[in-house]
C-alpha cells in the first residue's frame, strides 16, 4: 500500500506542518511507504498556462505535470493536508490540481459521459481552519467544502474518498486541544 502525501503549507512552523509529521510518521511505524510532495518547498508551479494548453494539444505532458501524474499513478491512497483559505483550497494547490488533474489522466470526456479515469485509489482529506466548528456546521461551509472538494474534485476523477477530517478554530484553542488533534489522526482510517 503506498501512500503520497499531497501538503500545501508555507510555514514549517505552522499547525499542517505539525498534522504532515504525524501522517508521516504514523504511517511509517506501521511500516507504510509514504512520499511526500510538499508544493511550496517544491516550488511547484500552479500556473495552467497556455504553454501547457500547446503541449496537451500535440499529446505532451510537461515535465513537472508528468512526475507528479507518474506519483499519483503509483500511490493507491493520496492524503491532502492543507489550511481553509477563503473557504478554499490554497491557491497553489487549487493550482496543482488545475495542471495535475488534467484531462485523458484523471477524467476524459466519452460518448458523451464524463469519465473519472483513477478509479481504485482512494483518498483521504485532512483540513484545518480557523471558523469554529458551529460555524462550520450551522451555515453550511462544511457542506459546501464537501461538496466541492470530495464531490467536485476527487470522486469526479473516479477516487473514493475515505475521510474528510477538519480541524477546526486551530489559531484560537487551546496547546492541550491541538495536541489532543495530533493524536486524533492516528484514528483516521487509513
Ligand atoms: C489567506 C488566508 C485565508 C484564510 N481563510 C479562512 C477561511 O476562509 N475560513 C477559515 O475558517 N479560516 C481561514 N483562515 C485561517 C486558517 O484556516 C487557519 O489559520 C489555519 O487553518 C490554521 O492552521 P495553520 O496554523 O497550520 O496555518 C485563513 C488564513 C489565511 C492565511
Amino acid at each position: 500500500m503506498k501512500y503520497l502525501i499531497i501538503y500545501a503549507h508555507p510555514n514549517p512552523k505552522s499547525f499542517n506542518a505539525a498534522i504532515k509529521e504525524q501522517v508521516v510518521s504514523y504511517l511509517k511505524s506501521k511500516g507504510k511507504e509514504v512520499v511526500v510532495r510538499d508544493l511550496y518547498q517544491l516550488g511547484f508551479n500552479p500556473t495552467l498556462s497556455g504553454n501547457d494548453f500547446a503541449q496537451f494539444l500535440q499529446g505532451q505532458i510537461p515535465l513537472d505535470i508528468k512526475k507528479e501524474q507518474e506519483l499519483i499513478g503509483e500511490a493507491d491512497t493520496l492524503i491532502i493536508i492543507h489550511p481553509i483559505w477563503w473557504f478554499n483550497l490554497p491557491a497553489i494547490l487549487k493550482g496543482y490540481i488545475d495542471r495535475v488533474f488534467s484531462h485523458g489522466f484523471a477524467y476524459k470526456f466519452a460518448d458523451g459521459e464524463i469519465k473519472g479515469l483513477l478509479t481504485g485509489k482512494n483518498v483521504i482529506i485532512i483540513n484545518t481552519t480557523g471558523g469554529p466548528q458551529e460555524n462550520y456546521e450551522n451555515f453550511g461551509y462544511k457542506d459546501a467544502l464537501k461538496l466541492t472538494i470530495c464531490n467536485g474534485i476527487f470522486a469526479f476523477c473516479g477516487m473514493s474518498v475515505k475521510s474528510h477530517k477538519f480541524f477546526y478554530a486551530v489559531p484560537t484553542v487551546s496547546n492541550d486541544a491541538r495536541t489532543k488533534m495530533l493524536e486524533e489522526i492516528k484514528a483516521l482510517d487509513f
